[in-house]
């Protein structure tokens, strides 16, 4: 008998801290910058898939639903990147669940395409470091590099596949902060990452952005290292409204914001003002961030209560990356 080739995974979701916007290779998913995030604890996805000569295609359920065939197809061409690294060359049936709403700006693709990298390369009997599934994740969707890596993480821009990779800058112990996510839209967004990635070279203010960076990135970075929280919060708000800058100027201009994350913003100044240590950060879609130490969750939560239009709250300490798990 044959033995099985099949294997699951599991990866979480990240919150970039640095933003990953712009690339310089589409196809190779080679980012325009440095980026650094933090994986979320508790927010992931479980990828299960089984290569078969059965198979006359592959097959792609979400969430146990069958996926649209745009899905599908991403999902099939990233597997032939791995097919191509493999003696076997056989179709395979790929079952994802996450445990969190698809296309808010929550990043499904990030935790989806890591845990598809780490599930199928061990169904393929692929022994890889951890560098090399960062870097094959990242073909599927950029972001997913970053959740290969444990902990807080950095992806690093290069010229060539094989230099630009996530990896660990500090395990997820490193600090006790949180990321208490305020749901205010869970609809699948207008504009694509992909979309936005296209049209975020064409702003006024990319090129600015760009040399922002050097200087910005390494403050924040410097910030993690000292877990000094206040500079650390300050260099988050302004990396995320620099880049929601270069989101509203681009072609097309992007408007991912409704009236509830405004009022956030509006409120987090508010509770900082009233002696609360909390910073947004907001992504490719209308949910906020709020970034808090662990002490803080339970008033925050609290405060929170008063704003209208937060659908759920989710709450993400630091976690571990990519991992097989057992069927
Ligand atoms: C706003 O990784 O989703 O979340 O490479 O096209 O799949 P693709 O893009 P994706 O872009 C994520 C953008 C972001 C910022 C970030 O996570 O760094």
């Amino acid at each position: 008998m044959t033995k099985a080739l099949q294997a699951s995974a599991i990866a979480p979701a990240n919150i970039a801290f640095i933003k990953y916007w712009g690339r310089k290779d589409a196809q190779l998913r080679l980012p325009a910058n440095d980026s650094i995030s933090m994986n979320l604890g508790g927010i992931e996805t479980k990828t299960s898939v089984k290569f078969s000569p059965d198979l006359q295609q592959d097959t792609l359920t979400i969430n146990g639903e069958p996926a649209s065939s745009k899905e599908r197809s991403r999902v099939s061409r990233f597997l032939d990147t791995i097919r191509n690294l493999s003696e076997f060359k056989y179709f395979a049936s790929v079952d994802s669940h996450n445990n969190f709403p698809k296309g808010t700006g929550i990043a499904s693709s990030a935790s989806g395409f890591a845990a598809l990298t780490v599930a199928a390369t061990a169904a393929l009997g692929l022994e890889f470091s951890e560098r090399e599934l960062s870097q094959l994740a990242r073909l599927g969707s950029g972001s997913a590099c970053r959740s290969i890596p444990d902990g807080f993480v950095e992806w690093k821009t290069a010229n060539l596949h094989q230099d630009s990779y996530a990896y660990s800058l500090f395990p997820a112990d490193h600090w006790d902060i949180v990321d208490v996510i305020a749901i205010v839209d869970a609809k699948e967004k207008k504009y694509s990452s992909s979309q936005g990635h296209e049209a975020a070279v064409k702003s006024p203010f990319f090129a600015a952005r760009q040399e922002y960076l050097v200087s910005q990135t390494a403050r924040l970075k410097d910030a993690l290292e000292r877990k000094d929280f206040s500079t650390f919060g300050e260099c988050l708000e302004q990396e995320t409204i620099n880049f929601q800058s270069v989101i509203m100027t681009s072609q097309p201009a992007i408007y991912y914001w409704n009236p509830t994350t405004m009022a956030i913003i509006l409120f987090v100044q508010q509770l900082r003002e009233q002696g609360l240590a909390v910073y947004f950060s907001i992504d490719a879609g209308p949910n906020v961030h709020l970034i808090v130490e662990q002490k803080n969750v339970e008033t925050l939560k609290r405060e929170l209560g008063k704003i209208e239009g937060i659908a759920q709250l989710m709450v993400a300490p630091p976690a571990p990356g990519a991992r097989v798990v057992s069927n």
